[in-house]
């Protein structure tokens, strides 16, 4: 079976890397080969810019820098781990993509929509998700469950109000784009949202 490029997409803290966990989990027991990525990331020279975005003292990045920098370090893992894994039928579970773009540079810093897509373009006409999930939980809670922002972290300092935007943001996606991205609702435990997961992915004919 081909396999399937699922990217997850949620506020900080909205428990990302415990579901991709999780169904990483669930994949392994019945031996559906698959990769654990994430962006800015997932490959060397991706993560060398990771560094540089997330940095707490480049506090003079321009928007349009901060857009195309997520751009390029996207390019560049869609050609180092991505792609190959697709190539060879794996499935890519994916923290963040191309989404996260539109919520945080387009919905948070006020970037147009036109701008993202045009330097996204590579991404978006080559390598668009089978589907996106979102876990759905307000910007708020999420920092609250990770006891707060990072001072290290150039994107979690960014603020109460630019969060809450991010999050308004998804919501705007979700409606803009019904037929890729799908929210999951997180309200209970962490293995109730798994179980959601899953029920969603196979109610879509994957893993079967
Ligand atoms: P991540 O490591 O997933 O943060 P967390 O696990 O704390 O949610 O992502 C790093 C940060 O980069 C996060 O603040 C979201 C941001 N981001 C963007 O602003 N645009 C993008 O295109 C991507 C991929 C991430």
């Amino acid at each position: 079976m081909k396999g399937k490029f699922i990217a997850f997409e949620g506020c900080e803290g909205a428990g990302k890397s415990t579901q991709m966990r999780l169904l990483s989990e669930w994949l392994t027991l019945r031996g559906i080969p698959h990769i654990l990525t994430r962006e800015p990331g997932g490959g060397a020279i991706s993560e060398a810019i990771r560094k540089i975005i997330l940095d707490g003292k480049n506090s003079e990045m321009t928007d349009e820098c901060e857009a195309l920098l997520y751009a390029a370090a996207r390019v560049q893992h869609l050609a180092d781990t991505v792609q190959p894994a697709l190539a060879r039928g794996e499935t890519v579970l994916c923290d963040r993509y191309i989404f996260s773009s539109f919520a945080y540079q387009g919905y948070g810093r006020g970037l147009s929509l036109d701008f993202l897509k045009a330097i996204n373009a590579y991404a978006i006409e080559n390598y668009m998700p089978d589907v996106t999930l979102f876990l759905d939980i307000p910007s708020s809670r999420a920092f609250a469950r990770k006891h707060g922002a990072d001072p290290n972290d150039r994107m979690e300092q960014a603020g109460e109000a630019f969060h809450k935007r991010v999050y308004d943001g998804y919501k705007a996606l979700l409606a803009a784009y019904p037929d890729r991205m799908f929210a999951i609702d997180c309200a209970g435990t962490k293995f109730e949202t798994s179980a959601r997961i899953v029920e969603f992915l196979q109610s879509r004919g994957y893993f079967g």
